[in-house]
């Protein structure tokens, strides 16, 4: 391995403290941070690859290391853009699948074992065949955050950036729709368009166990603190939460939110790395932390990074089998359909 001069590890330490990045945002020293994210990109290059970045990962893996940041929808519709051999996937396992399903003929790695997620363990394909025997004639609406036997026996999947519209639209030839596995989110959205859980729309009982444990009786505390405070929260919070706040919607929509607004303070309802990243963003807003760490996205470190890209190892190749891709490309791609 290459082993890098003084003046190049400062150089790398000062690139990033351009970026934003500073030891308080960071567990180890910056000149280590630095050393390690030399080595991940320079064998970026030499291994063509493309590290994909969730906003939730480690602030020093998001801009240090990161090719593409974003959101879910981002992340699955620039790799399919990508000309590099190999998609390094920073972020969870439905994620990484997704990437494989979209880029059959790329090698995709997640560099954690860990990096599941509580709304994908949450339903089988097993449990979908029997909604759709259950509710004959129902298309199957299914949130990105499932595995790909679950999105192959779905009709079309949906991101927290595209679910209103999708949903929306599908609510014009269809009565009755099965939105799964959230059931937090299908119950925020099934609100905002006037339909009836149970009736119109059929919900599986996943949660995320980031965002279940937010408390709606914590934002009114805040608000008498901090007069002018805008409120945002991600959409698999709890309804009751949802009813309390200015802005519902994905990390994407939300952080688009803030970068529009001029709120005397934003508090801001999601996994912590968030408000990290928007802090870094917008150094000139007053960010409010309430927030939680998600155990997967954390498992990510610019250490299991570096392995992967110097060992790439089958036990951290993502696959999915041809057939069930087959299946779970033509609901993802229904999405890119809908969401257009
Ligand atoms: P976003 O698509 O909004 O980034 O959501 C992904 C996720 O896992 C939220 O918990
Ligand atoms: Fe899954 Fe929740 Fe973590 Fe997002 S925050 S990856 S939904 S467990």
């Amino acid at each position: 391995m290459e082993k890098f001069t003084e003046t190049e590890i400062n150089q790398e330490a000062k690139r990033l403290i351009s970026l934003g990045l500073s030891q308080s945002c960071v567990s180890q020293p910056l000149k280590e941070i630095a050393e390690l994210t030399l080595k991940i990109n320079n064998l970026k290059k030499e291994k063509n690859a493309v590290i994909c970045a969730h906003v939730y990962q480690l602030p020093e893996v998001i801009l240090g290391i990161g090719s593409v940041i974003g959101d879910s929808y981002k992340l699955a519709a620039d790799t399919i853009e990508t000309q590099a051999e190999n998609i390094i996937f920073c972020g969870v396992h439905f994620m990484a699948e997704t990437a494989k399903i979209l880029n059959p003929e790329k090698k995709v790695y997640i560099p954690s074992k860990n990096a599941g997620c509580t709304l994908a363990e949450s339903i089988k394909a097993e449990d979908v065949k029997k909604l759709k025997l259950q509710y004959p004639n129902s298309p199957v609406v299914t949130y990105i955050n499932t595995t790909a036997d679950v999105k192959a026996e779905s009709d079309c999947i949906v991101t927290s950036a595209n679910a209103e519209k999708i949903l929306r639209k599908m609510y014009q030839k269809h009565e009755r729709i099965i939105f799964t596995p959230d059931r937090f989110m299908g119950a925020n959205f099934a609100k905002v368009l006037g339909k009836t859980i149970g009736k119109d729309m059929i919900l599986w009982d996943g949660t995320c166990v980031v965002h279940e444990k937010f408390d709606a009786r914590t934002i009114k505390i805040y608000r008498d603190k901090y007069p002018g405070l805008a409120v945002l929260a991600h959409a698999e919070c709890p309804p009751e939460l949802i009813d309390e706040v200015d802005f519902a919607g994905g990390t994407g929509t939300m952080m688009k939110y803030v970068e529009n607004t001029n709120a005397a303070a934003y508090l801001l309802i999601t996994e912590c790395g968030f408000g990290e990243l928007a802090k870094m963003k917008f150094p000139e807003k007053n960010f409010i932390a309430m927030c939680r760490l998600c155990p997967y996205m954390k498992s990510i470190t610019l250490n299991n990074v570096l392995d992967v890209l110097e060992n790439p190892s089958k036990e951290f190749e993502v696959n999915v089998p041809a057939d069930i891709a087959r299946k779970a490309k033509k609901s993802i791609d229904m999405m890119f359909e809908l969401a257009a």
